[in-house]
């Protein structure tokens, strides 16, 4: 059986970097609840009587898209694998609820860096349209500016990683997710993991977490 890898953490502390090794690294699917929805940012949700129509105009805000729509995508994904990294949900103290009723977690790996390394991290983030590999234009910059090493596909900034939405997605962490950590930890395999060192060293002390709770 593949490992069950719950991954927590703020904007920008790495949880796709770290991700994206883990699904490599452990062969499990990585069940990312930002892709999914950016993937479905135009689908209509009107029915659900919710304050927007679709998922993107909440994203674009930095706000939380409402629990309906994503515990059903999460539960949905879940179901199939055979060993996940679930980055990006639970966000809030319901969908931690609704996570227990679909799941149980043999990890909880927690990351976090300072807010200010946090915010320069996103706003210098580029994603590429086309295969969706992350650089940074600073600590991670791409051969050629504005090309993407792996397909050559174009770098776009994505829409909420300006400073103003970045800051207000840092808000609804402390204020929504951040209380969610205190439900995990409890758990035999939850590991609190320093953010800010280089991705390499990140990836040292994650690997090990998972190894010594699989
Ligand atoms: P989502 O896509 O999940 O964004 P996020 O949680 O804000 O996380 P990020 O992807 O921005 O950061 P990350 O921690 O993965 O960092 P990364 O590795 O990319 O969610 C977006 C939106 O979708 C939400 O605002 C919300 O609207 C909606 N949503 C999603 N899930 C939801 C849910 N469950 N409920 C309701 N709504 C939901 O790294 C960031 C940058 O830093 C990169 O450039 C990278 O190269 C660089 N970097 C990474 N690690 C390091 C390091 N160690 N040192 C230096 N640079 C590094």
């Amino acid at each position: 059986m593949n490992p069950k890898i719950l991954i927590l953490g703020p904007p920008g502390a790495g949880k796709g970097t770290q991700s994206d090794r883990l699904a490599t690294a452990f062969e499990v699917e990585h069940v990312t609840t930002g892709d999914a929805l950016r993937a479905n940012k135009g689908m209509d949700i009107s029915e659900m009587d919710t304050e927007y129509d679709t998922p993107g105009e909440y994203m674009d805000d930095g706000e939380l898209v409402p629990d309906a729509v994503v515990d059903a995508m999460v539960e949905e994904a879940l179901s199939g694998a055979d060993g996940f990294v679930l980055d990006g949900y639970p966000r809030n103290e319901d969908q931690a609820e609704a996570l227990q009723g679909m799941t149980d977690l043999d990890v909880v790996l927690v990351l976090d860096a300072p807010e200010e390394e946090l915010v320069d991290r996103l706003t210098g983030r580029r994603v590429c349209d086309d295969c969706g590999a992350n650089f940074h234009v600073e600590f991670s910059p791409p051969k050629a500016a504005g090309v993407c090493d792996q397909c050559g596909g174009d770098l776009i900034q994505r829409e909420d990683d300006t400073e103003e939405t970045v800051r207000e997605r840092l808000s609804v962490y402390a204020e929504d997710t951040e209380p969610v950590l205190a439900l995990y930890a409890d758990h035999d395999g939850y590991v609190e993991i320093d953010g800010d060192q280089s991705p390499d060293d990140v990836w040292d002390e994650v690997r090990q977490a998972v190894r010594d709770h699989t």
